[in-house]
């Protein structure tokens, strides 16, 4: 255990007053975790010492409990806070002090691909998941006839983005579907089975939207490989949840959100190409020949804040301060918490796989014989709960069988919160909601 005494000596905490007011900082975070570095992460992630200090450097509304973190995550403190730096030294010369922020990116180009796994020559930083995606989907040549293969469950924009260059350029679009949740073989051999010799491109998610399912991307990549297939993978729900490296992945192109777990400020994405699909891909916003070959033709989007883009550096480092494998643990511990505390009320459907290795900090949770809509209603009105209810719709939206609250929890979230959840759950079950 992390000792009380190396708690007070890290917050330089004089009193107990001091204690519940003071805003951690980088430092401090730094501090609390190199105190616990001898330990484990799975060890760290029980540690309410430790977290305490990571939940203290967030400032949310701890009026309301937001298990909705997936949508899109508050920033901790130092990164809004460089967030409104950097606006302010840019208003006071957009076109100089912007261009001197600017300038700057480069940097946090490397330390992103530093930390994510990539060459930075490989990385462009986009607004979100969905231009990163759709640079990809509407950049590459395709013909009339050539065969895409995804999921019923990819995200509902990607799904869109595909169904409309259907309509443009005549390609087919085929959407595999799957039960939740599921092994990684079986999703490799349904997309094994599925490929065509019109088969031109995968596109999966790295896990979904809707129950966090994982897919087995390396193999599926190495597949694709082999039969002169391109890929496409959706991360933009895996990077900075958990830790792995983009080139281990052996995808084409990499899309992700940054502004979901790596908490960067709202209208922030990654986008990796591998090398030698960088002259071959449109970008979505036309860029001159002579930048083909060149990573920043995916960044020439005309006039926006400098200061979101540079504000990234402060999440990197927050991120790195806790450290990849500590969070996910973390994230993984709040997640079990929640569903062991439920899982043996045969009315509750986890849809989510909670082995080891599968799931961090998003699992859906089904009520038999409760409205999803309503249980999601109930949460807010009674619990100011904010969770996400996911039905499935049809085409042109994603298509699935089950239902359920999708519990995202971040990393500043109390366990008393967690709590907060399994009896409002618990109420709802034996009570009924409205
Ligand atoms: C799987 C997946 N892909 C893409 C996106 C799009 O992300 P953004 O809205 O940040 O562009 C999301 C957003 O939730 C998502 O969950």
């Amino acid at each position: 255990m992390w000792s009380r005494r190396a708690f007070l000596r890290i917050t330089g905490a004089i009193g107990t007053t001091a204690l519940a007011i003071r805003t951690r900082g980088l430092d401090d975070v730094a501090a609390a975790s190199a105190a616990v570095a001898a330990r484990s992460p799975d060890d760290v992630a029980s540690d309410e010492f430790y977290w305490r200090e990571i939940q203290e450097a967030y400032a949310p509304d701890r009026t309301l409990i937001n298990l909705n973190n997936g949508h899109h995550s508050p920033s901790p403190r130092v990164v809004q806070d460089a967030l409104k730096r950097y606006l302010d030294y840019e208003n006071q010369d957009p076109v100089y002090y912007g261009g001197l922020i600017n300038g700057n990116i480069e940097r946090v180009r490397r330390a992103l691909a530093a930390e994510f796994g990539c060459d930075p020559e490989e990385l462009a930083i986009t607004r979100n998941a969905s231009e990163s995606l759709q640079i990809v989907q509407d950049g590459i040549d395709l013909k009339a006839g050539d065969e895409i293969i995804t999921t019923h469950q990819d995200y509902p924009r990607m799904l869109t983005t595909w169904d409309q260059r259907a309509r443009r350029d005549k390609i087919r679009v085929t959407r595999l579907q799957f039960s939740v949740p599921t092994t990684q073989q079986d999703l490799y051999e349904r997309f094994e089975r599925a490929i065509t010799p019109q088969t031109k491109i995968l596109h999966f998610c790295h896990i979904t939207n809707l129950t966090g399912q994982l897919f087995p991307v390396q193999r599926l990549c190495r597949l694709a490989r082999e039969r002169g297939i391109t890929t496409i993978v959706d991360g933009a729900h895996a990077v900075a949840h958990f830790p792995f490296k983009i080139r281990d992945l052996e995808a084409d192109y990499y899309g992700t959100s940054l502004h979901k777990w790596l908490c960067a400020p709202v209208g922030n994405g990654l986008l990796y190409v591998r090398k030698e699909n960088i002259a071959k891909t449109w970008p979505l916003q036309a860029a001159s020949e002579r930048r083909s070959h060149d990573i920043r033709k995916f960044e020439e989007v005309g006039t926006m804040p400098a200061a979101p883009h540079a504000a990234i550096a402060e999440a990197l480092a927050f991120h790195q301060a806790i450290g990849a494998e500590r969070k996910a643990q973390r994230l993984r511990y709040l997640t079990l918490r929640w569903a062991n505390a439920l899982k043996a009320n045969p009315r509750i459907k986890i849809h989510s796989s909670l082995e080891p290795g599968q799931t961090w900090g998003m699992a859906m949770v089904g009520v038999d014989g409760i409205n999803t809509q309503a249980l999601s209603k109930f949460m807010f009105d009674k619990y100011r709960i904010i969770v996400n209810g996911v039905v499935g719709g049809t085409p042109p939206g994603q298509v699935f069988d089950y239902q359920g609250l999708r519990v995202t929890p971040n990393v500043y979230s109390t366990l008393e919160e967690i709590d907060t959840f399994v009896d409002a759950m618990q109420d709802g079950l034996k009570n009924g909601v409205p």
